[in-house]
């Protein structure tokens, strides 16, 4: 288990009905709701950029973020240096985007993955530490493309 300090959450229209499914059903872990509060249509770039900024100021924290496909929502958070957001569609890549890639954003399509896949996308996600060893370098190098400050 990772120490979470808080665990948030976001979704647009369309992720909004996974959304409060994962709500209930991790309702014992209290995840910080950061919208959208309806199923009226929403911009999916607000939200993610909403999350990826809380987690980004608060290290030990993660999220979740949801759209449609998941695609929108993993593209703007990682904008974000620091933000590590995996879009992952099944257990494999949930658990391995926390091994190896020290993910500390979970991507979910809505529109693909059915409520029960994203139930053991989280619980696993929640429950997998990062590896380390040999990924520690590879992923302190994400943030770094060009010279190495
Ligand atoms: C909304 O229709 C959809 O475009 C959005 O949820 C997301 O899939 C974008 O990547």
């Amino acid at each position: 288990m990772i120490t979470t300090r808080h665990i948030y959450i976001g979704s647009d229209h369309a992720g909004y009905a996974l959304k409060q499914y994962l709500l209930d059903a991790f309702k014992e872990k209290n995840f910080i709701d950061c919208g959208v509060y309806s199923d009226q249509l929403s911009n999916y770039a607000l939200v993610a950029h909403d999350v990826a900024l809380k987690v980004k100021n608060e290290p030990k924290s993660v999220g979740i973020i949801i759209c449609g496909t998941g695609i929108g929502v993993s593209i703007a958070a990682n904008r974000h240096p620091g933000i590590r957001a995996a879009l992952c569609h099944n257990v494999d890549t949930a658990k391995t985007a926390r091994l190896h890639n020290d993910a500390n954003i979970l991507a979910l399509g809505a529109r693909i993955v059915d409520e029960k896949t994203a139930f053991n996308c989280v619980k696993i996600f929640l429950d997998t530490p990062f590896e380390g060893g040999r990924h520690e370098e590879r992923v302190s190098s994400i943030d770094y493309y060009g010279e190495k400050p």
